[in-house]
């Protein structure tokens, strides 16, 4: 008789790790969140996942998009698959400056860098400019993948708060001023001015000269993150920092929202020196960005109706914006308060006092409905009232039928705290990645 082995279950994956010693301090600020294990659930096809910030990819011509690729392997394939420059393909360039003066911008594509998208280009201004304990100014929340990036290289972020007009400028005028006064320098102010993420406002249009005029006068460099600038729901979008000051303003642009973030195609727009620095960095992190992506998109720009396909974008989230706000005011509690984006993919809900959106979201998914709790947006563990939810991928019936799931939730998670008063969970542990699905 044929021997048979013996059946030895075999564990290949443990939480134990043997190499907790060998680590980097700078990977001892890299947490994965508890919610993340949550969110594994979360894109089970019975829950209305209103945590994803994936843009709503459907719409764009697949057919077209297919047929472009196909030439380029066809026609281009030798360039387009080979290494190239550590600054980015220079046609690319050219026509990312085409994009950006849709925000105000004229700029040279001798100072874009392009960057494995933007998240690589603020992994890399963060790389030239922090050092360990450097302060970084970010508002009050913040997108959660910055803050992640600003943890790996140890910085010390300064929250400011924010408003329905964004950033507060009396407020960063006065964390800069104590900053200061603590004897350190803030290396940057790093702000989403257009349809934040997560706080779906955008910064109006006397608070931008104010932020920059405060910038001038500490002399402190911004980095202004504009992925979501060109989808607004109303009229032109709005004018960028950078174009009203382009020495002290660093850019970062993606295609991630505008086209398909599968390319991993964005950019950052800087003065000489620091392009020469991020160009150099760049190369040390990847030589190159990838060609086959750069040529893929430029292709698209080159032979597509881009900004007809940006109005189409526009005109898809519009309507899924729409039936969020009304859902939230027709089936919210009275005391539940949210911002009203006017372009994006975000809008930010405060709750019920003494109701944590932490505490309350393994309940949220049990009744299939699933957000972001706020704290994920903060570095020092503030935003447990708070939750993101997105409207940029649901349908707009699925959309209606989270809220009512969500309403119900909290409804029922007042009722608790009448009866046994409100949690106290204290605050979170900081900056926690809930995973890159859920940006
Ligand atoms: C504010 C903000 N910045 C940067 C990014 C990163 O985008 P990408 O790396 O896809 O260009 C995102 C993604 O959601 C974002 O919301």
């Amino acid at each position: 008789m044929e021997d048979v082995p013996e059946y030895r279950p075999v564990h290949r994956e443990t939480r134990f790790d043997a190499d907790l010693a060998r680590y980097a301090a700078r990977a001892k600020g890299m947490v994965a969140s508890e919610i993340r294990a949550l969110f594994s659930v979360a894109n089970r096809p019975e829950v209305v996942s209103l945590a994803g910030g994936a843009p709503n990819i459907s719409g764009l011509p697949l057919d077209v998009v297919g047929s472009l690729l196909n030439e380029l392997v066809g026609e281009r394939g030798t360039v387009a698959m080979q290494y190239g420059s550590a600054q980015g393909d220079p046609a690319l360039r050219e026509q990312i400056t085409d994009v950006m003066s849709l925000v105000g911008i004229d700029a040279s594509p001798d100072d874009v860098v392009v960057t494995v998208g933007s998240q690589q280009a603020l992994d890399l201004v963060t790389r030239i400019f922090c050092d360990p304990g450097d302060v970084v100014i970010c508002e009050a929340p913040s997108y959660v993948g910055a803050l992640g990036v600003f943890a790996s290289y140890q910085c010390d972020v300064v929250h400011v708060a924010m408003d329905d007009h964004g950033l507060i400028p009396e407020h960063l005028d006065s964390a800069l001023a104590s900053v200061a006064a603590s004897g350190r320098r803030a290396k940057f102010l790093y702000t989403i001015p257009s349809h934040h993420n997560p706080m779906g406002v955008s910064l109006s249009l006397e608070r931008r000269a104010q932020v920059l005029e405060i910038c001038r006068r500490h002399d402190v460099l911004v980095i202004e993150d504009d992925p979501y600038g060109l989808l607004g729901f109303d009229g032109e979008p709005y004018r960028a920092l950078r174009a009203d000051d382009p020495a002290r303003v660093v850019y970062l642009g993606s295609f991630s929202k505008t086209f398909a973030p599968g390319f991993r195609v964005g950019w950052a727009l800087a003065p000489h020196a620091i392009r020469d620095k991020l160009v150099l960095a760049q190369e040390s992190a990847t030589l190159c960005p990838p060609t086959f992506s750069q040529h893929a998109v430029g292709t698209y720009l080159a032979n597509h109706d881009w900004r007809g396909q940006i109005k189409a974008f526009r005109e898809m989230y519009r309507e899924r914006r729409d039936a969020m706000l009304a859902s939230l005011a027709d089936l919210m509690p009275a005391t539940t308060t949210w911002t009203k984006p006017n372009g994006g993919f975000y809008v930010w809900v405060t709750l019920p006092e003494g109701i944590d959106a932490k505490a309350m979201s393994p309940r949220a998914i049990t009744a299939r409905v699933a957000y972001v709790p706020g704290t994920a947006f903060y570095a020092d563990g503030f935003g447990s009232q708070s939750m993101r939810l997105s409207y940029c991928f649901p349908s707009p019936e699925r959309i209606r039928e989270g809220i009512r799931r969500l309403a119900a939730v909290v409804e029922q998670e007042m009722d608790l705290r009448d009866t046994f008063g409100p949690l106290h969970l204290g605050r979170g542990r900081g900056v926690e990645s809930p995973g890159p699905d859920l940006r």
